[in-house]
């Protein structure tokens, strides 16, 4: 584990320092030990569940399980792949603002690496955020392919708790994560969690489901897809206020009625 990368790692369950061993990470307060698993931090762990309703617990255990399944088809989806190139364009447009370039960058539920790969120009350093470790694998050949992976760090975490220094990051990015978390309190304490390891001053962007007209004749306000992923569908409203409550909304728009982007600039 690189300087930088051990710099930022935090414990996720008190936010202590981590001291490197071996295999594995270990708190320096709690003495938990988080392994590293292929090389990737790892602090899935299952003290998690103890701040968690059971049935919030249950429905995270099974995402994660469709996830690592699906990870092989994920970058297949016509429908993404249609959506990939606007929604890149317009996620590093909003992201960037008018700032130049980043030190450390991240992006939250970065699952496969479609848009990190794409946010990686934005930064000297990225980090990748998911709790699927099929798709982190799949991600890092994708940034290994793309020449990023010397300055990429993949952590396998859940986005509730985030394994980061508060105030570490100049930039974070979540790109169709929120939508899949089964409640709103959870969706409320991500977006805090954003809020919290970005630096004051620092830039973000956030993506997720809209319900727009064309999409309410096609499908349902909340569900399960296939294996078992939830979904909630946000109005304006109700994604400008989830938001609101943790970090300045400075833009918010919708990509072509498919997902809301919101983008601003962390205050004091
Ligand atoms: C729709 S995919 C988006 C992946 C990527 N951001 C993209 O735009 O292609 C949602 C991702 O969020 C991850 N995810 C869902 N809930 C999570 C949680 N609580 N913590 C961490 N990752 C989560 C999933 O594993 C999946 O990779
Ligand atoms: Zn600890």
């Amino acid at each position: 584990m690189r300087e930088w990368q051990q710099e930022i790692l935090r414990c996720p369950l008190d936010r202590a320092e981590l001291e490197a061993e071996d295999t594995a990470l270990r708190c320096v307060v709690c003495q938990r030990r988080f392994p590293l698993r292929d090389g990737i931090p790892s602090f899935v762990s299952p003290e998690l569940a103890e701040q968690h309703e059971e049935e919030e617990w249950q429905r995270k255990q099974r995402e994660m399980r469709a996830r690592d399944a699906q990870a092989r088809r994920y970058d297949r989806l016509i429908a993404l792949r249609l959506l990939s190139p606007i929604e890149s364009r317009l996620t590093l447009r909003a992201l960037r603002g008018e700032a130049g370039r980043f030190t450390l960058l991240a992006e939250v539920g970065c699952g496969t690496g479609r848009m990190l790969q794409h946010l990686a120009v934005l930064a000297d350093y990225v980090v990748g955020v998911d709790f699927s470790l099929e798709s982190l694998r799949r991600c890092r050949v994708r940034m290994q392919r793309a020449g990023f992976w010397e300055r990429t760090l993949l952590v396998h975490a859940d986005a509730c708790f985030l394994p980061l220094a508060s105030e570490a990051l100049d930039a974070v990015a979540s790109c169709q994560l929120v939508e899949h978390l089964p409640s709103d309190r959870l969706r409320q304490q991500m977006v805090s969690e954003l809020a919290r390891v970005l630096k004051t001053g620092g830039r973000y962007a956030i993506s997720g489901y809209h319900w727009s007209w064309w999409v309410s004749r096609v499908g349902d306000k909340q569900g399960m897809h296939r294996g078992g992923i939830p979904y909630y569908r946000f109005t304006r409203q109700e994604f400008h206020e989830l938001l609101s409550r943790h970090l300045p909304v400075q833009s918010l728009r919708s990509v072509a009625g498919y997902v809301w982007l919101a983008s601003g600039v962390k205050e004091a």
